[in-house]
């Protein structure tokens, strides 16, 4: 049956959470140290730039990349879909730390509108679904951003191996990603590639693009890690 058939109810964000949680109970996905792009665009851009007091780390998995912010004294807010990913947080960062779980479409999020100073969104949104889910989660994340409020996003390509090998186009252009026997990781994912800077920046509209990049690694048989990144601004 095809899986996004018209009998299927169950949405595409809410089976790769299901995912998710089964890759972080079986401990077969648990990065431990930040995303070094994160820290390049904070200690870069934003620490000279701008005041920030309250950090919202969203889709914050084991808590890898917030553990960086809280060590720069900001006041932190983890959320996620699994609750898996947030039992692994607490573990980590104990009973004090903020934590949030969030429903896998992002249409309200649990936070007042203009509280957030600084939105980490890695390696998260492409999980929600095709382009009409994630442009409306776009508008959510400016709502809960202060105003001059930034968000670093990360957004994957299709030049990433998991597009360009196992990528099968499905409908609303989400891609249905099936890993071949043997490979790491067996459950299949839908992802939504980002075709190029401009898609990047019309998608998260309203926000206003400061910097868009990219980094693609390869290494022995991983041709490409390819994956876009924003430095994000909600003008005043
Ligand atoms: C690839 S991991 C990235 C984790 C973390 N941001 C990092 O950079 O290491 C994707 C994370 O997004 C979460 N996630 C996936 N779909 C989600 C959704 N619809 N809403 C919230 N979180 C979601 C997963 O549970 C997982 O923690």
């Amino acid at each position: 049956m095809d899986a996004s058939g018209p009998e299927d109810t169950t949405s595409h964000a809410d089976r790769n959470v299901e995912r998710f949680s089964r890759l972080f109970a079986a401990g077969s996905y648990a990065p431990k140290y930040p995303a070094e792009w994160l820290i390049r665009a904070h200690n870069g851009y934003i620490r000279p730039r701008s005041q920030v007091r309250r950090v919202l780390d969203l889709g914050c998995g084991t808590g890898n990349n917030a553990l960086f912010f809280i060590e720069q004294g900001y006041e932190v807010h983890l959320a996620d879909a699994s609750n898996t990913a947030l039992a692994i947080c607490r573990d980590r960062l104990g009973p004090g730390a903020n934590l949030h779980l969030l429903e896998p479409d992002w249409e309200e999020l649990p936070f007042e509108s203009g509280t957030i100073d600084l939105l980490i969104a890695n390696q998260v949104l492409y999980y929600l679904g095709g382009e009409t889910r994630l442009r409306s989660a776009a508008r959510e994340i400016a709502r809960v951003l202060a105003p001059g409020g930034h968000a670093l996003v990360s957004m994957i390509g299709p030049k990433n191996f998991y597009i360009s090998e196992f990528g099968e186009k499905g409908p609303d252009d989400v891609v249905l990603v099936n890993f071949p026997a043997g490979f790491r990781i067996q459950d299949p994912e839908y992802v939504f590639p980002i075709k190029d800077e401009q898609h990047f920046a019309a998608v998260l509209a309203p926000l206003s693009p400061i910097s868009i990049g990219y980094f693609d690694h390869a290494l022995l048989d991983v041709t490409s890690s390819f994956h876009w990144l924003g430095i994000f601004r909600l003008d005043v």
